[in-house]
């Protein structure tokens, strides 16, 4: 099972997202189901935020998790910007601890950046770590030179990952945040792996003919080609997120999937690498 390192833990290269789930109450036990199916096919981290339904996200996270070890799990949930400051961090980490059921969070993220400055909310974070309500933290949505600022800060390079949005489509981040990552030694969460719930660039996608072609001769999904594709290189994670307990667990392939050099090579074809700056993408 391809594995990628995270603040000295391994996890399975695939993750699960959890991006609206807990906002419609009628589909709770559908989604506790699908969770605990992708745990049980091999699943370690969960993504969740508190601005997920507004804390509903967690809530359901931290219901799904009920029958299993805490120690099993790798959590990973985020502040948003407007509380990631030292008057509101910690009581805004407290609820969200509450709300998921435990006492500490294997990743905390910075979400995105707010006008708070960055040093204040990095020594806010790092001070969690301290005190043992964090493991880690790290950020996301952030491009080159935000990375470059985080690098300057006394505790910045104690960021363990940034994720952002990357996807077969979308691969602007290779150009210039990728290698800067790889230099640095900070793995990549992907999130949106196959563009967000059902949009034209999903479709486009998942349609595409080589792509068909193929994850047909892998015996596996478009779906679930596209997330090999995306943690081919053992840096990268992908938190793909699903209501449906059967894709969770048909996810967790990608892990075992290996492609070939003649795959790389047709997919780079159909959607070629960028060969110049792009803005980060953003979801
Ligand atoms: N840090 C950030 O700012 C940020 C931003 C956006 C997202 N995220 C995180 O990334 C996660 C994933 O991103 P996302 O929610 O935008 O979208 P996504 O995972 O790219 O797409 C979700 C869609 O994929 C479908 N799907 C999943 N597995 C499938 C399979 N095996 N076969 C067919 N369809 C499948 C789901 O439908 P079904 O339910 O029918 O399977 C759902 O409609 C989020 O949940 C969240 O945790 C983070």
């Amino acid at each position: 099972m391809k594995k990628v390192t995270l603040a000295g833990v391994e996890v399975p290269a695939i993750g699960l997202g959890t991006w609206h789930m807990g906002e419609d109450p009628s589909q709770e036990q559908r989604e506790i189901n699908a969770i605990r199916s992708g745990l049980d096919a091999g699943a370690r981290l969960i993504d969740t935020a508190e601005m997920y339904g507004s804390g509903k996200s967690e809530a359901l996270v931290g219901k799904a998790l009920a029958p299993y070890q805490r120690d099993e799990i790798y959590l990973v949930s985020k502040v948003l910007p407007n509380n990631a400051s030292q008057a509101k961090l910690e009581s805004h980490l407290d609820e969200t601890l509450h709300r998921l059921q435990t006492d500490y969070l294997d990743l905390y993220l910075y979400h995105w950046r707010g006008s708070v400055p960055l040093a204040e909310t990095i020594n806010e974070l790092d001070r969690m770590k301290q005190i043992g309500k964090i493991k880690a933290w790290g950020v996301s949505n952030f491009d080159v030179a935000d990375m470059e600022e985080l690098w300057e800060l006394p505790a910045g390079k104690y960021a363990a990952v940034n994720e952002d949005l990357y996807n077969i489509e979308e691969r602007g981040i290779e150009y210039d945040l990728l290698p800067w990552q790889d230099e640095h030694h900070v793995p990549l969460i992907a999130y949106s792996p196959v563009g967000g719930k059902q949009n034209e660039l999903g479709t486009s996608m998942l349609t595409n003919q080589v792509v068909r072609e193929i994850a047909e001769q892998h015996d596996v999904t478009p779906y679930v080609l596209l997330l090999a594709w995306i943690i081919r290189n053992g840096k990268t994670i992908a938190i793909p997120q699903t209501n449906n307990s059967e894709h969770a667990a048909a996810n967790m392939q990608a892990t075992k999937l290996e492609l070939t050099p003649t795959d790389l090579e047709r997919l780079d074809q159909e959607y070629p690498k960028p060969n110049h700056k792009v803005p980060l993408a953003i979801n």
